[in-house]
């Protein structure tokens, strides 16, 4: 009696609370992602990159994709992946902000689906709107479980105010439907090229916090030293840090740069954010020299996987090894490794497919020795991937 009288307190808080809320619940039964903290906000320990969502040039993208990366964005959405990396200048030519647009429409229909399952499992079965309530814990009902669109602000030449920052803000904030970001971040820093322009971005970006436009801000393609200082002048501002994203692979580990990032973020309390984990693709295993298998004529990750794929052979076998011996495949060993690094991966995925295997990256972890032997491939290539121009110090 005292366990039902129990069972039926718990029914009624959560059906209470659904009412209070908006329908922001998801099927448990398929969430795998986990939460890390980044500063002072939580994100998922995995993420989603869009810059293939709208990019022509290097990602042969066309607007009739559209359908089936909304079919990428529901599996990851499912898995409980909640951070989403996008950026103003994503989209070739007249699709720049395409990235954008597509990330809120994607969400309003994924809100819009999850709401219509519930409204179904309550009218005709009651045994699964029983499932979802007990399911629904006050976290995953709340706003932390929704999407969390982490844009990046290009600081490009024109932008040389702390206003034109806000704009821009406003601006992604206009093509997103929404009203804030979760993460504001600098895509890259002038500090090699036009110093005095990067005061005025960061007092900008400082601002877009203080307008309750974000609710944290990041830096991208910042090094150690430039990240300190960054870190610095917010702590000044009292405006809270949460991820520093620099490129991160097997094929960037060489580089001491990317390794000393992951202490350089913990130095200042952020989440690195590890971006092109897969090397665009290259670490996939789907593309090849010796049998031709390379991105399209006239797609220049066509040339750079030919520069690179030869001197990464050694890697891309241990890979396969690895893939092989733990039951994954070499797209989620590249992935789970840079998680085991520490910081949060954003696989790009544009198809149902690649999305499912991106989140089978996570729930799991590769032994010590299995990342041990990755690191020292990871030394041993001969050509790393090109660094980003703008990445500083
Ligand atoms: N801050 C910066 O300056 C910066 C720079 C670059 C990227 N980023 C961010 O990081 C995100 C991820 O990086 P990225 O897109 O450059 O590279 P990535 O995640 O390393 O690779 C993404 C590409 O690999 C292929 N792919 C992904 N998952 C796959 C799978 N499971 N199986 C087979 N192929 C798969 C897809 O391309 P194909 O199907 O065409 O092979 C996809 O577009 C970007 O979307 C962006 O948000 C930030």
């Amino acid at each position: 009696m005292k366990s039902l009288i129990g069972l039926a307190t718990i029914l009624i808080h959560r059906v209470s609370s659904l009412a209070q809320s908006p329908p922001y619940l998801y099927k448990s039964t398929s969430r795998v992602v986990g939460r890390v903290t980044a500063g002072p906000i939580e994100i998922s320990e995995l993420g989603c990159g869009t810059w293939s969502w709208g990019n022509r040039l290097l990602f042969n993208y066309s607007p009739d994709q559209d359908e089936q990366i909304y079919e990428a964005y529901r599996v990851i959405r499912d898995a409980g992946v909640t951070v989403f990396d996008t950026a103003d200048s994503y989209g070739t030519l007249d699709l720049n902000g395409r990235a954008e647009i597509l990330l809120g429409k994607f969400e309003r229909r994924y809100l819009g689906e999850q709401s219509m399952s519930l409204s179904k499992a309550g009218g005709n079965d009651m045994g699964a709107l029983f499932q979802k309530l007990l399911y629904s814990t006050p976290q995953n009902n709340s706003l932390q479980y929704s999407q969390q669109v982490a844009t990046k602000l290009a600081p490009y030449p024109w932008r040389v105010t702390k206003q034109s920052l806000v704009s821009a803000t406003k601006a992604s904030l206009k093509r997103l439907d929404q009203k804030k970001v979760a993460i504001a971040q600098l895509h890259w820093s002038t500090a090699n090229y036009q110093p005095i322009q990067e005061k005025a971005l960061w007092e900008g970006i400082a601002d877009v916090y203080d307008a309750g436009l974000c609710e944290a801000v990041g830096v991208s393609n910042y090094g150690p030293k430039q990240l300190s200082k960054f870190a610095t002048r917010m702590q000044e501002r009292q405006v809270p840090l949460a991820t520093a994203q620099v490129q991160y692979s097997l094929m960037t580990y060489k580089d001491a740069l990317s390794r000393d990032m992951v202490d350089s973020c913990n130095d200042v309390g952020c989440r690195l954010i590890s971006y092109s984990p897969l090397c665009l693709g290259l670490l996939t295993g789907k593309y090849s020299v010796t049998k031709n298998i390379l991105p399209p004529v006239g797609n220049p990750r066509r040339q750079l996987f030919r520069e690179l794929l030869p001197g990464a052979q050694p890697l891309i076998q241990l890979l396969e090894a690895v893939a092989k011996d733990t039951g994954k495949t070499q797209s989620q060993v590249a992935i789970n490794w840079a998680l085991c690094k520490g910081g949060v991966p954003i696989p790009g995925a544009r198809t149902p497919e690649q999305a499912r295997e991106n989140v089978g990256a996570v729930g799991w972890r590769l032994s010590n020795a299995a990342i041990d032997e990755l690191d020292k491939a990871a030394l041993s290539i001969s050509k790393p991937m090109i660094q980003n121009i703008f990445q500083t110090k």
